[in-house]
């Protein structure tokens, strides 16, 4: 249901949701001091087949960077077992596009012996009957992927032909018998009416999970790319797609459908909204539970954080653990954050600053409560 309400407003009855969004902070607070690595990005390459309008990534058919080879990534991936409780870690194998890879399914495999869980997001061009057979074969049970709209919306951005072998995709994971079979859609001026179409779309194509996310100003999707206005959404377009997604949520649950639709930015969206439009708190745990491990060689927290930022050595010259454990000052320092648009905010204690890469790739409009509309 539609309000009016500022996004920064506090009712009465969401004191107890506040009393639990400051308990996640304080959460988030410890792990700063008490990093506890449980998630892991691998941007696997930066190849790709398509090269969407969007990318943040800024993704060709060639790899600026020399990237790790296969003995490299798996030399990298031992030493992260051997120095960290990999039951509890979950890898995300994003790019580029990680089919792509060669060597993708020797990776998974990989990781798999070593006990960590894995899944690939991918724009689904590759991931055939067979290949989505070899990711099960190789112990991947969860697959993400991205759909950026109906067909004219979808093929608007990532390009001619894209759209059906993406819907297939779905369908494909589904039957080598992956267990979570995801859809993301970067939501745009453009598709931002066609998102009940898309939810039918993506859950008759297989997918259990469809989540919606906005465009980062980065790579091909930053000023300099598009035209501002055709990526980005304005504040009444971001109070709508959250009216959409709030009512979808509650309706969903109501049938006991097996759909989970969610946001799924980072950043605190303010009280009301916070718990309606995803069910997990927006807290950023780049750093703190979060790291990468970039093409390259390089390790940083999430790899939308820009890459002069995130770089906080290289695997190529150090062990993985040793860069987490003795760098990463930046990210478990909140001082810093109190600083620009959140110095005297009095949601600080609540949100600790935002978002870290909307933070840094968009330093004038992270703020949730601003680009709702205050
Ligand atoms: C960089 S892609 C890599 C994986 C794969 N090639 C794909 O497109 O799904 C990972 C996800 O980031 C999304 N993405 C790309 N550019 C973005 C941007 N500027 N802001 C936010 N998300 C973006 C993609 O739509 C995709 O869901
Ligand atoms: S968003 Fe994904 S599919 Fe599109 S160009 Fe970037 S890496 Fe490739
Ligand atoms: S100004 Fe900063 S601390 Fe305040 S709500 Fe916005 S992002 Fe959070």
């Amino acid at each position: 249901m539609s309000t009016d309400e500022p996004a920064g407003a506090l009712r009465l009855r969401d004191f107890p949701k506040l009393v639990q969004l400051r308990r996640e902070a304080k959460e988030r607070e410890r792990l700063l001091r008490e990093p506890d690595l449980t998630y892991l990005f691998w941007e696997s390459t930066l190849r790709c087949n398509l090269r969407c309008a969007h990318c943040g990534s800024s993704c060709e058919a060639r790899s600026p960077l020399r990237e790790l080879d296969t003995k490299e990534i798996l030399a990298t991936l031992d030493t992260i077992a051997e120095d960290f409780d990999t039951s509890r870690m979950f890898v995300s194998i994003t790019g580029g596009e990680p089919l792509m890879r060669k060597d993708l399914f020797e990776v998974v495999a990989h990781m798999t012996r070593l006990g960590m869980r894995s899944c690939i997001v991918t724009n689904g061009v590759l991931l055939d009957a067979r290949n989505a057979a070899r990711l099960y074969d190789a112990g991947m049970r969860t697959v993400t992927v991205s759909i950026d709209g109906l067909e004219g919306t979808h093929e608007a951005v990532r390009g001619k032909g894209s759209y059906r072998a993406a819907l297939a995709a779905l369908g494909h994971a589904r039957a080598a018998g992956l267990t979570t079979i995801e859809a993301v859609t970067c939501v745009r001026p453009a598709n931002l009416g066609e998102l009940p179409e898309i939810e039918r779309a993506v859950r008759d194509a297989g997918a259990e999970l469809w989540r919606v996310i906005t465009i980062d100003r980065m790579g091909r999707g930053g000023l300099g790319g598009q035209e501002s206005s055709d990526l980005w959404l304005a504040p009444p377009q971001i109070r709508t797609l959250f009216d959409f997604v709030e009512t979808r949520r509650a309706e969903l649950e109501r049938e006991r459908s097996p759909l989970d639709v969610r946001f799924s930015c980072g950043g605190f969206l303010g009280v009301r909204r916070e718990r309606t439009v995803r069910p997990e708190s927006g807290q950023c745990f780049a750093g703190s539970a979060i790291a990468s491990i970039l093409c390259d060689g390089q390790v940083g927290a999430c790899p939308s954080i820009p890459r002069e930022w995130a770089a906080q050595g290289s695997v190529r010259e150090q062990r993985f653990s040793t860069i987490w454990r003795e760098r990463f000052e930046t990210y478990r320092d909140l001082e810093w954050r109190k600083s620009g648009p959140c110095e005297g905010c009095s949601w600080f204690d609540t949100c600790l600053g935002g978002g870290l890469h909307e933070r840094l790739v968009q330093p004038e409009e992270f703020c949730w409560l601003d680009r709702q509309g205050g």
